[in-house]
């Protein structure tokens, strides 16, 4: 179960200036709202469209954000027919559509020299990779990946989106009903390093996931 009371910090927004310490921002490719797993999945199909050999990506968000869920949409756009289970114990799973897909998780790992037993730099060189909870050995990942962030929008706020997807009148308001809808909710914010030298800019995200993208 996510703890709401947790609310996480808004992300920075689009652009990815400079914030006024002098800490570059993560610059913000694309920011979506969900209605349920199916819509989460369908968001992630659209995402494989564009994805080539070689991309990583690094899936964050609390246990029950839906990470694996986000993984399976991936998948289903990759035209992947095997049922995409969670890896949390086997490590690595490995699928093949149109790329091969490595499916990892990185929970378990006790520490960041386990990772090198990924053989990260292998499975990079061919297909696609997703680490959930990839962000726990960031200082081992190449610069140059998608962070996929996956939370519960923040308790209060106002959310609607420009093309309503199978929702219910929650998500088509924007008011959240925490004893409701919105406990489907889901804010997927799409980002890349500072700095990194990034082709994912150039892939229009914003406008590829436009039925998704969360409106303020
Ligand atoms: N909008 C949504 N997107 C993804 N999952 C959702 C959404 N709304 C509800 N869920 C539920 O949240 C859970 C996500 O699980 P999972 O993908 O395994 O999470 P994680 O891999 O991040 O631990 C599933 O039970 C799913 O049905
Ligand atoms: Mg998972």
């Amino acid at each position: 179960m996510v703890n709401r009371d947790r609310v996480s910090e808004p992300a920075p927004t689009a652009g990815g200036a400079p914030t006024g310490s002098g800490v570059p921002c993560t610059p913000v490719l694309a920011r979506l709202l969900t209605t349920g797993p199916d819509d989460t999945r369908a968001a992630a199909a659209e995402l494989a469209t564009v994805l080539v050999d070689g991309d990583l990506l690094v899936l964050t968000g609390d246990l029950g954000a839906g990470k694996t869920c986000f993984t399976q949409g991936l998948g289903r756009g990759l035209g992947i027919e095997d049922r995409l289970t969670s890896p949390t114990f086997t490590l690595a799973n490995r699928y093949r559509g149109r790329l091969l897909l490595h499916h990892l998780d990185v929970y378990r790992l006790d520490s960041v020299a386990e990772t090198v037993d990924l053989g990260l730099a292998e499975l990079l060189e061919d297909g696609v990779t997703v680490i959930e909870w990839g962000d726990r050995i960031a200082e081992v990942l190449p610069h140059d990946h998608l962070v996929v962030a996956i939370r519960y929008p923040e308790l209060g706020t106002e959310l609607t989106r420009p093309t309503e997807r199978g929702s219910g009148a929650a998500a088509e308001t924007g008011d959240i009903d925490w004893d409701g809808a919105a406990m489907s909710q889901r804010i997927i914010e799409l980002a890349t390093a500072a700095g990194a030298p990034s082709g994912w800019a150039d892939r229009d995200l914003d406008r590829l996931l436009a039925p998704w993208r969360a409106d303020r």
